[in-house]
């Protein structure tokens, strides 16, 4: 039976819902991530508190904190979501780690997300991390938003820049505005939807939200001449281009629209927030391991995309983050736990953002929650309410950096094997292994070398195996099967190892090698992982 609170909020699943954005920003580290994210942090607070005026120090607080916690604890804690409101949509933003803690984890936030803003530096285009994390965007087949950042220093031409995206992204992009002055000369936008002009103010060190004067066009060639011209001219190019928005297009994953920014002056944050409101999807029902759908207005049910444990080994406090698909969450209610058919209690249940941590008391599909105290949870878990669930298991990515781990201690082989099948099942480290390895010296595969830390540091800290790590130099790890097998692992600098859910790996030195062998023996079964090299 649930409780009366609980049948009222069930009420508002739907309304809920559809006014949750839940999104992520991929993009390639310096590309002002974490400066958009500021700016968008900014945007909230003076909205939740009326013509605010946060100045420079205010507007650190946040996500400076944020990362001091990363600074001391020296990992990400982040993968914390923002939650905030704006206009009459709840926008939750997911973290996604870059620099040396990018990881796993990196790539599964996108596995909870219902869309995510690519940000692109101007001067720079698409990079590698990008690419990286677009991979899993496009293999999960969410919608994409460009937003084409610092266009108040030098770079690119905007035309060659909508190429590149076109190009490598295969996504046509249609952009929302146009730049009037190029990269390093920012006038403003020309809003392609009404033709109007937004012209580029600047705040000191824009610590507040930049505000944008709208003009006509008219008013727009006299103030601005050749630069309002020339933007016109190559709107209208555009127009000729099939450039313009089609949401059913766009929620297929096959457009994408842009947007051209200053996050550092707050310029087009206020535009990316309007896009991501008016445009980006909310949550919608999510299939199950057999392919039927758990409706948003069924149960409670949500899965495990992060378990993070504190790395002071006083406050073991294990976090799970929970994206919620189904029904209404209530801090203190029992859930069941898929995988072990156990009760779960959800007494601590927390936001979290940097060192806020507050608690939740309601959360609907496209929230996310962080549950403490979650010894049982693993990545990929399901949880669910009165109708049982269990979500299909959340993708492995391509590990590109492997090392072995032998124990130090041999008389400790039975924490050693412990905490490698914890790490595995934490998703920290996908452990593979092979006869001629032998069992006390398995390789560990990671997508960024921070996990090697990570498993290191927790082998001895939490099951007492102190380890010792030797890297190899394989860069590139592709599937194979048991047929092809023998003739791979004959190969020169070739290795072939089992992954603990029975896939089969091939390991090679680099992309030239893969490809000599692919070339060799076309009949071989080697076929790149989800987010392989592009
Ligand atoms: P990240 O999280 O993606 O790694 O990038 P981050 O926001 O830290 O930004 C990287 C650098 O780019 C920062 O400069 C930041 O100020 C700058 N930046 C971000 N957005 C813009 C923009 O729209 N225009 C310009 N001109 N610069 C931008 P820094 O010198 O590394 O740090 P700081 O001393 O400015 O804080």
């Amino acid at each position: 039976m649930s409780s009366p609170s609980i049948a009222a909020a069930a009420a508002e699943v739907l309304p809920q819902a559809a006014r949750r954005r839940t999104f992520a920003v991929i993009s390639h580290p310096d590309a002002g991530k974490s400066t958009l994210t500021e700016a968008l942090a900014l945007h909230a607070r003076v909205i939740g508190s009326a013509g605010a005026v946060h100045g420079k120090a205010g507007r650190r607080g946040t996500v400076s904190d944020w990362m001091d916690m990363e600074k001391a604890r020296g990992i990400s804690i982040t993968s914390a979501a923002l939650q905030f409101e704006y206009r009459d949509a709840v926008v939750n933003l997911l973290d996604t780690p870059g620099h040396a803690d990018f990881s796993e984890d990196t790539y599964r936030v996108l596995t909870a997300v219902d869309a995510a803003v690519m940000l692109i530096d101007a001067a720079k285009g698409l990079e590698a991390q990008t690419m990286k994390l677009f991979a899993v965007c496009r293999h999960r087949g969410i919608p994409v938003i460009t937003v084409v950042n610092k266009w108040d220093r030098p770079g690119k031409d905007a035309l060659e820049l909508m190429d590149e995206v076109s190009e490598r992204t295969g996504l046509v992009p249609t952009p929302l505005t146009w730049p009037v002055g190029i990269a390093g000369d920012f006038r403003g936008v020309l809003d392609r939807r009404d033709g109007s002009y937004h012209r580029f103010t600047r705040t000191a060190g824009g610590a507040t939200i930049a505000p944008e004067e709208v003009l006509t066009a008219a008013a727009a060639e006299a103030r601005e001449g050749v630069d309002w011209t020339r933007a016109v001219e190559e709107g209208e190019l555009l127009d000729a281009t099939e450039a313009d928005h089609d949401q059913e297009r766009f929620l297929a994953g096959e457009t994408t629209p842009v947007i051209f920014a200053s996050a550092v002056s707050n310029f087009g944050v206020g535009a990316l927030l309007d896009v991501l409101v008016d445009l980006a999807p909310p949550p919608s029902g999510r299939p199950d391991a057999d392919g039927a759908v758990r409706k948003l207005d069924d149960p409670f049910s949500a899965f495990v995309f992060k378990v993070q444990s504190g790395m002071d080994a006083a406050h073991r406090d294990r976090l799970a983050y929970i994206r919620i698909c189904s029904g209404v969450f209530e801090r203190g209610m029992v859930v069941t736990h898929a995988t072990t058919g156990r009760p779960f209690a959800t007494k601590y249940a927390q936001h979290v953002f940097g060192r806020e941590r507050e608690s939740v008391d309601v959360a609907y599909p496209g929230d996310v929650v962080g549950l403490v105290n979650a010894n049982a949870l693993s990545v990929g878990d399901t949880l669910y309410v009165d109708a049982k669930v269990q979500f299909p298991p959340l993708t492995t990515f391509a590990p590109e950096y492997f090392a072995v781990m032998r124990g130090k201690d041999t008389a400790k082989f039975k924490q050693f094997r412990r905490g490698i099948g914890q790490l595995d099942s934490e998703g920290v480290a996908q452990v593979l292994r092979s006869d001629r390895r032998g069992d006390q010296a398995p390789v560990l595969a990671v997508v960024g070398p921070m996990q090697f830390e990570v498993a290191q540091h927790r082998m001895e800290s939490e099951f007492g195996a102190p380890v010792e790590l030797d890297r190899l130099s394989y860069t590139i790890a592709v599937r194979t099967d048991a047929a092809s097998a023998p003739a791979v692992a004959a190969a020169r600098g070739v290795e072939v190892l089992e992954r603990e859910d029975g896939e089969l790996l091939a390991l090679f030195m680099d992309k030239w090698d893969l490809r000599s062998l692919q070339q060799r023996s076309p009949e071989l079964t080697l076929e790149p992982l989800v987010a392989a090299q592009l």
